[in-house]
């Protein structure tokens, strides 16, 4: 039995990784990381929570002594790093979580590794990063592994340092290392607070929808088990010391997307046309709000053979399922402090002087 840690298993993208893996690898024994901050839920892997060859383990990535003792009893052999505070609009209200999460987080896992594996070989940490650490494109051009990193977020400027401190390791100490940057994922599970569930749900209760600034800003988005299949690709293939671009080739403006959202919502919901479109809300724009994100990918496509698999339409319509028949998991996770902060949050963007 191989041990290998996945952190932050109990968000978005990690608890669809930590099923996959789960699931298709009933030789590795999968060890949750996760200290279940308002992103973590471990609903999220209800169907899973008795398998043989998993185990959740309720931990800070900042906690050394925990991270050490998993390392030691386990026989770790391989890290798969997601956890992180992972929302743009929160590292600008608070930006010292992220450092401490993403970067002395990080930073500590990599001690953890290095101290125990020494100068092994055999061994791999994944790191999983963001586009979001090229900074902001224009209208044309893509990001490839080489573009010069220009974080222009806390959160972007935090998985950017803590790329770093992974390639640092890699250099310095000779760690098997391997990352890779992402675009905007969707999918089940995903906290509300993001653009796509937050636009479903706020339609769903007949809410407003904020979009930021004139809605022209583009992202690049992927169905989230596309990028599992690529961390898993690299993560069994990848070369080690190298960095792979993931991305779905699938740009939209925010206005198209979330105007397709409503029309897609509009006639899951059997409701008349234009209904969800007039909830539609122009609020103040988010401050450095990144112009443009889009991924060359072609490294990973030629090197290993990765292309994404579902269709952005196929995607959405899946998405839109899920979050119709879970509004209990929806409930569940907005309750608590959430829904004050985001009312806070949208009661300052309709602010003029926000
Ligand atoms: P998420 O916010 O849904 O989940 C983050 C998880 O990390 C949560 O379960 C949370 O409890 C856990 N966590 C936070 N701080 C922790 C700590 N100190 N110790 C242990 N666990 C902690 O995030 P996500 O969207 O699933 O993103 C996962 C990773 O992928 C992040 O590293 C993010 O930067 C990266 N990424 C995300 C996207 C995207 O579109 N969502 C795109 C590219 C890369
Ligand atoms: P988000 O899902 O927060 O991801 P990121 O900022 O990491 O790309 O936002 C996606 C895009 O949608 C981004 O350009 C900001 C915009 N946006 C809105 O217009 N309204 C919203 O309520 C949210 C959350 C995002």
């Amino acid at each position: 039995m191989k041990h290998i840690i996945i952190t932050g298993g109990a968000g978005f993208i990690g608890s669809h990784l930590v099923r996959h893996f789960v699931l298709k690898y009933p030789n590795y024994w999968i060890h949750n990381v996760d200290k279940l901050t308002y992103a973590g839920n471990l609903a999220n892997l209800k169907d899973i929570e008795n398998a043989p060859n998993y185990t959740f383990h309720k931990l800070d990535i900042c906690d050394a002594p925990a991270i050490e003792f998993l390392f030691e009893k386990y026989f770790v052999e391989g890290v798969i790093h997601l956890a992180a505070e992972s929302h743009v609009d929160r590292s600008i209200l608070e930006p010292l979580a992220f450092v401490h999460t993403n970067v002395v987080g990080t930073t500590t896992l990599l001690n953890a590794a290095r101290k125990y594996w020494k100068d092994r070989k055999d061994v791999l940490f994944y790191h999983v990063s963001t586009d979001e650490v090229y900074g902001s494109l224009g209208p044309e051009g893509f990001f490839t592994e080489e573009t010069p990193y220009n974080p222009r977020s806390p959160y972007s400027a935090s998985k950017a340092s803590s790329d770093h401190f992974v390639r640092a390791y890699f250099h310095t100490y000779g760690l098997p290392v391997v990352i890779s940057n992402c675009s905007n994922n969707y999918g089940p599970y995903q906290f509300p607070e993001k653009l796509i569930p937050l636009m479903i749900c706020n339609i769903i209760q007949n809410k407003p929808l904020p979009v930021y600034g004139k809605g022209e800003n583009v992202r690049d988005w992927l169905w989230v088990l596309d990028h599992c299949q690529a961390i898993d690709l690299i993560f069994h293939y990848g070369r080690v010391g190298e960095t792979y671009n993931i991305g779905g080739n699938n740009e939209w403006r925010n206005i198209d997307l979330v105007y397709l959202l409503c029309n897609l919502m509009d006639e899951a919901l059997g409701r008349p046309k234009g209904s969800s479109a007039s909830l539609i809300q122009f609020v103040t724009d988010r401050p450095g709000h990144d112009l443009r994100y889009a991924i060359d990918a072609t490294k990973l496509r030629n090197e290993l053979g990765w292309k994404p698999t579902v269709s952005f339409e196929e995607g959405l319509s899946k998405t839109i399922t899920w979050y119709l028949e879970n509004k209990e998991w929806v409930e569940e996770v907005v309750s608590g402090e959430y829904q004050q902060y985001y009312e806070k949050q949208y009661q300052k963007r309709i602010q003029p002087n926000f």
